[in-house]
Formats: structure tokens, C-alpha cells, sequence
């Protein structure tokens, strides 16, 4: 059976908001400190203490947004001890993640110098757990306030003259869990309390974001949105790509058969619906959509590679996360007029990220490809597409074969058209129908012989994209094979 893939624009599609191209780095195993973070005096070539390598290759990603520090160190974490001179800064215990010193070293100036180096704007998240008002009132007066202010002239101290700009703020990550355990009524009013005391200063505006639903919590959504949503800008949800669906992680990141390979991206494939679910919530009491939900986790989450600290959450990255993190921008574009921002965890070394490294050594995993190839639909209108597709089926587990959608850029003179199969045993015969005149001008493949492949450091170029022009096109008609378990990003001119 062909799949047909129909494309047909609208002047009211929504906007993909480049922010769901987002990132999320956070104190966790090898993430900040390692991964990005090496200090001054470090031998593996840095900017003030931040890897030039890694820099070098997410600058390439065009990187939206940056989260950080948390996920669950952020409601441990007293900003006031990462400012100041490195050696004077006192240490913690990261409770969370592995129970190591955490020497602070990595702190408020750091992160903004690495946003800065990165081109990408700072999504900084609040203590609400461990931590007052005042402290979270007081932190973004340091970074935000451009006159003088005991905080403005603290941060000037230390060495920053201009303020920084902060155009995101979360208040509180998993409230619900690890953030407090609190029930969402009571988060609900320490959201609204905390959330009082986050000033915008210099006339710029704080986008506000409110702890979201743990994956299906959708009494969460209601409480949140009836109590609060006058009060946000965002709400946020986190969901995690489990093998099963099931909690606690299982399965391996590099070892796996067909079964799990099939039951990974059908769990993927989950978040079209659970996307739809918290949005028809959120729509009961907000149906212009002003309120933007915020998938500020998301990813594949397998038990640590052997031999590595549980608690460093260090996983490989296989072709199937590829096809994971294709099947996920599919979903947000589909969603585009209520999901404004995503961020996958996390960057670096840990879960599906998008760089690996050891020592000095660093690699670009399959994931980092699709971001790559991806791009260019940041910032595109959605161009509504109609897909025919078999379904692939294993054992209980199914999925449509082929997921696909597209954009437009640049005053609707490019369009962009990502594809997916599925499939790790068959090709797909693709016919696309385009709604205007197109003229190809380019295209990338992410595949690989074996569904387990993946980089490592002895072979980093096991997966990477190639050039791909296999296509015909008759008039409004193009017709390509998609090679199975592949990724395939398609540019076109338009006239
Ligand atoms: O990303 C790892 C952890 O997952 C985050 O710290 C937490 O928010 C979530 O449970």
C-alpha cells in the first residue's frame, strides 16, 4: 500500500514557535558539570570555563531556549551560593542526582555567559520547594533589574554591569513530586504567592510559567487552570518515552529487539493524545489560548548504560531515539496553536541528549541529527497535512507507519516537509500531493542498516545524515521511497 501525504495551507494555520525546538540542562550527572561545564584551568579547550566544542556543535542547532538548573535540583537550589568568587562559594549535596558535592561553581553568571555564547534565550527555574518568595523575588532582581537596586549593584560586584535578560521563568518544577509533594490545590495558591513576587523590571516582560501535570495527571490541568491561570502565562507538562509506558524505566538504550523497538515509538506516539487531552481541559476555561502549554520535559528515559552511576541518568542514543524525537515534533506541530515551547531532557549525557561526552572526547548522537534537520521548521506556519498510512504492528503494539508534517518559511517562499517511517522491516512508498507549484531544492536521510545503531566515540558517524534527492516530481505530485526505520527532511522553493 502507497501512503499519500496531502498538504493543504491555510492563512489560519498556527505558527510553530521555534521555542519547541528547546533544551533543558540541569545539575544532573554529566549535564552541566563535564558536559558543558570544565572550568577556566580545564585542558579541554573552554571560554571562561565552557567547552568550545560543545558550544560549537549546539550552536549549529540554533537552540531557542535553555532550561536549567532544574527539573528536581531547582527546588534545591539557593541561587545566592553560585554568585561570587568560584572558591568562596559553599557546596551542597545534589540529593537528588547521585548524592555528589555540587561545588557551585556552575551558577548564575555561568549559565547566562553560556546562553550568550549559545545565541539561545534563558528559561531559569525557581525554588518554590525549599525556597521563599523573597529568595525568588530577590534572584530575578539580579539578573533583571537595570537600575540601582541592592541586587542590581551585588550582580554589578560580581562583575556584570548590564542586566541580563530573562524573558522565561518557571515557578517550581514537579511541584507534585520530587518539587514538594504537594496536592495541586495547595500549589496552586503557592504558585499565585510565589508568582506575586516575580517582578518585571526595565519594562520587560517575564513570561511566567506554572508547574504542570505529571504525563496523564489531567486533575492537575483543571485545578491549575480554575485556580490560577489568570495568574500565567504558562503551564507546564512533563512526559517521559518509557518502554510499555511503564514507571520505572526499563529496558536498555542500545539493546533491544523489535518488540521494544515498537513499543518505544508507540509510547512516543502517545503524546498526540495526551496533548489533546490536557488542551481540552485548558480549553474549557481558556478557549482564546492565551495560556501556553510548556512540554518542558520530554524524552526517552531507559535505565542508566551499565557500568555508569544510577543516578547520572547516562543513556546511549540509538537510531530509534531519532525516530523518537521525529514522531515528538510532529506532535508539537500539530499542536502548535496551544503547545508555544518544548524542551527535551536534557542536553548533554544525560537521557536523550543530544551530545555524549568523555574527557575530552565529545559526539553528536542521532537525536542531535533530527534537531539538525529539524530546524528549519522553527519559526514556519504549519501547512495542514492529510496522511494515508498502513499501520506497522508487532506483537500488541501499533503505530501508523509514516508521520509527516510541514511548513512555511520566509513570506511562504520555502517550504519545508519532514518524514518518518516507522517501519524497521519495509520501505514506504510516499506520494505527496502539494497544495502550490514546488521546485525541490535539497534534502537530507537519517537512517542506518541496523535499528540499533548508534555513535560512540571509536565510530561517531555511524548515524549521520546524507544527501537525499530520491524523489520525483510531476507537476503537484512527488513521489519518493522512504528506506525503513528512517528520518528524511525535504526542502522546496515555492512559487
Ligand atoms: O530530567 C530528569 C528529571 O526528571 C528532572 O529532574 C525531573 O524534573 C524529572 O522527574
Amino acid at each position: 500500500m502507497r501512503t499519500t501525504v496531502q498538504l493543504q495551507g491555510s492563512p489560519d494555520a498556527p505558527i510553530v514557535n521555534k521555542n519547541i525546538y528547546g533544551h533543558f540542562a540541569e545539575h544532573l550527572g554529566k549535564c552541566i558539570y563535564e558536559g558543558i561545564w570544565v572550568g577556566e584551568d580545564s585542558g579541554i579547550p573552554n571560554t571562561r570555563g565552557i567547552r568550545n566544542d560543545v558550544v560549537s556543535a549546539l550552536k549549529e542547532l540554533n537552540i531557542p531556549v535553555l532550561r536549567w538548573p532544574g527539573g528536581c535540583f531547582a527546588d534545591e537550589y539557593h541561587w545566592k551560593d553560585g554568585i561570587g568568587p568560584r572558591k568562596e562559594r559553599p557546596a551542597m549535596i545534589n540529593t537528588h542526582w547521585g548524592g555528589v558535592v555540587e561545588n557551585n561553581h556552575f551558577g548564575t553568571h555561568e549559565f547566562f555567559d553560556l546562553c550568550e555564547q549559545l545565541g539561545t534565550a534563558p528559561y531559569v527555574c525557581g525554588n518554590v520547594g525549599s525556597g521563599t518568595p523573597q529568595e525568588m523575588m530577590e534572584w530575578v532582581e539580579y539578573i533583571t533589574a537595570p537600575h540601582q537596586s541592592p541586587m542590581a549593584d551585588l550582580r554589578r560586584k560580581n562583575g556584570r554591569d548590564e542586566p541580563w535578560h530573562l524573558p522565561f521563568f518557571g515557578v517550581g518544577n514537579e511541584s507534585w513530586g520530587c518539587g514538594g509533594n504537594m496536592r495541586p490545590e495547595y500549589y496552586a495558591d503557592e504558585y499565585r504567592r510565589f508568582n506575586t513576587f516575580v517582578k518585571s523590571y526595565g519594562g520587560k516582560h517575564v513570561y511566567r510559567i506554572a508547574c504542570g501535570a505529571n504525563s496523564r495527571d489531567l486533575n492537575w490541568t483543571k485545578v491549575l487552570m480554575d485556580r490560577a491561570r489568570d495568574h500565567m502565562n504558562g503551564l507546564s507538562l512533563h512526559n517521559y518515552t518509557l518502554l510499555n509506558k511503564s514507571w520505572p524505566p526499563s529496558g536498555s538504550s542500545t539493546d533491544f529487539d523489535e518488540s521494544e523497538w515498537i513499543s518505544i515509538l508507540e509510547a512516543a506516539s502517545a503524546m498526540d493524545g495526551l496533548i489533546a487531552e490536557h488542551s481540552k481541559i485548558m480549553d474549557q476555561v481558556d478557549p482564546d489560548r492565551k495560556v501556553g502549554l510548556i512540554v518542558d520535559e520530554w524524552g526517552t528515559w531507559y535505565p542508566a548504560d551499565p557500568g555508569t552511576n544510577p543516578g547520572f541518568l547516562r543513556q546511549q542514543n540509538s537510531l530509534r531515539d531519532a525516530l523518537v524525537a521525529a514522531i515528538h515534533f510532529h506532535i508539537f506541530h500539530r499542536h502548535a496553536d496551544r503547545v508555544v515551547m518544548a524542551n527535551i531532557a536534557q542536553t548533554v549525557n544525560v537521557l536523550q541528549a543530544m551530545i555524549l561526552t568523555d574527557g575530552p572526547k565529545m559526539l553528536r548522537t542521532p537525536t542531535y541529527w533530527v534537531f539538525h534537520m529539524f530546524q528549519h521548521h522553527q519559526g514556519g506556519q504549519v501547512v495542514p497535512v492529510q496522511v494515508e498510512t498502513q499501520t506497522y504492528a508487532f506483537e500488541n503494539h501499533q503505530v501508523p507507519m509514516v508521520s509527516a508534517s510541514a511548513t512555511v518559511r520566509d513570506d511562504q517562499t520555502h517550504l519545508d516537509l519532514s518524514l518518518a517511517n516507522l517501519d524497521p522491516q519495509r520501505e514506504a512508498s510516499v506520494e505527496v500531493t502539494f497544495d502550490r507549484d514546488v521546485v525541490p531544492v535539497g534534502g537530507r536521510l537519517l537512517t542506518a542498516p541496523d535499528m540499533r545503531a548508534h555513535n560512540t566515540f571509536d565510530n561517531p558517524e555511524a548515524v549521520i545524515p546524507r544527501e537525499f534527492a530520491e524523489h520525483q516530481l510531476a507537476g503537484r505530485h512527488l513521489k519518493l521511497t522512504l528506506p525503513s526505520k528512517s528520518v528524511v527532511m525535504l526542502h522546496f522553493g515555492t512559487s
